[in-house]
């Protein structure tokens, strides 16, 4: 899988993603990272990228040229069908169901806006999805693009070093992930639960399934209408939280 980032802050995209898990998972040569400066792609001999909005207003936008020829200079380079995601506040908010479904795609160009915005004529043009990753406001376009890449590119194969971490963790059917300890087992006080000193399978799978149900009731209830949860944990969550209604 590759992804392409259309930007003009390159170093901060290779800064963020060239460190850490993610890359390592580069180096591997698990994904590709193409960053692309959209600056190389203007025609200005001043090599602006930027004027000021029609009708008005305060700030720049974004002129299409630069970017549609750097989208170009990338879709040069890739085979197949690819997808072109456009991070903005008025996008889809981006959550992990959406992540599964860009990790099977071969190539995910992205495009970060700044200033005030992007043409918009180049947006309908190029654009496939727009997602934003919150309902918060960000200065640009990458760290969105980083903070989607990072999600997508944990769930290509090889890229954690234990596959099973991708999959028995938050937002795995809907449930938060359960409490973790590791040594010492007892910190300033602190013991770590007995249960999982005992080394009894069963019953570790059920505190934590258990502990999962508890803090996703407690934090995120909403996510339980989506969480396949059986007769068991119908009865736990029932008798331990105060008012909790089988949804
Ligand atoms: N650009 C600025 N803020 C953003 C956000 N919350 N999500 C995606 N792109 C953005």
């Amino acid at each position: 899988m590759n992804f392409h980032v259309l930007t003009l802050f390159p170093d901060m995209v290779r800064n963020g993603l060239e460190t850490s898990i993610t890359g390592r998972a580069i180096e591997k040569g698990l994904f590709g990272l193409d960053v692309v400066n959209i600056r190389d792609y203007t025609k200005d001999k001043h090599l602006h990228v930027d004027d000021s909005p029609y009708g008005g207003g305060a700030g720049m936008v974004m002129q299409a040229e630069p970017i549609y020829r750097a989208y170009e200079a990338v879709k040069e380079q890739i085979s197949g069908k690819h997808r072109v995601i456009y991070v903005t506040p008025q996008g889809d908010v981006f959550n992990q169901q959406h992540a599964k479904e860009l990790a099977e795609e071969d190539d995910l160009i992205f495009l970060c806006g700044h200033y005030e915005g992007v043409d918009e004529r180049v947006l309908d043009m190029i654009v496939t999805d727009r997602y934003s990753i919150g309902d918060y406001v960000l200065t640009g376009g990458e760290l969105p693009a980083m903070v989607m890449i990072d999600c997508i590119s944990r769930l290509v194969p090889g890229v954690l070093h234990n596959d099973d971490s991708s999959v028995y963790e938050s937002f795995h059917e809907n449930l938060l992930e359960y409490p973790q300890y590791t040594r010492p087992e007892e910190f300033m006080g602190r013991k770590v639960p007995e249960v999982l000193l005992s080394g009894h399978h069963a019953n570790i799978e059920k505190w934590r399934r258990e502990q999962s149900l508890l803090r996703t009731a407690r934090v995120r209830p909403e996510l339980l209408k989506k969480a396949e949860l059986t007769k068991k944990d119908r009865a736990f969550l029932k008798k331990e939280i105060d008012g909790w209604q089988d949804l």
